[in-house]
């Protein structure tokens, strides 16, 4: 299960990613928005970001007008690796280097295809640890160390 939400920037683009994932026969949950007015984008990455960090969901996707903010927002919350896209080659390498466990796009630079590739790659991508793995540790004591006030 995918949990996907957007601005009203990311709408359009949420929509084209929903009919991807259809067609690939996986499920996702809609978090919004639902229409294109403007709303706020960090009431639509804090239920994707809180989501993710809890252990609801175990992939997310989001959505906002260049992918900025939404990113800015996933990113806050502990455990959360959201990786702002923009190319094939970014896409993969969120998950095989970064092991991305949201991946954020702009409704307003990406065309529905390259959005759709991007998503496919990203999900099909596989994690290739070692090096890497030592990299996110460092990232998990940083968050663990800024919660305590360590840092
Ligand atoms: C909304 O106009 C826009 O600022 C938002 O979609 C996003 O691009 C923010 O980073």
């Amino acid at each position: 299960m995918i949990f996907i939400a957007s601005d009203h920037g990311g709408l359009d683009l949420k929509e084209a990613i929903k009919a991807c994932l259809a067609e690939r026969g996986l499920a996702c949950r809609d978090l919004g928005t639902d229409n294109g007015n403007s709303v706020d984008y960090p009431d639509f990455g804090e239920k994707v970001g809180r989501a993710v960090s809890c252990g609801e969901a175990q992939r997310g996707i989001l959505l906002c007008g260049t992918g900025i903010g939404m990113s800015i927002v996933a990113n806050k919350f502990p455990g959360v690796r959201a990786a702002l896209v923009w190319d094939e080659f970014t896409a993969r390498m969120a998950k095989e280097h970064n092991n991305a466990n949201v991946l954020v796009m702009g409704g307003r630079v990406q065309s529905p295809d390259t959005a759709c590739r991007m998503v496919g790659i990203w999900l099909d991508a596989v994690f290739e640890g070692g090096r890497h793995q030592q990299r996110l540790d460092k990232i998990k004591q940083i968050e663990e160390d800024v919660q305590a006030g360590r840092l």
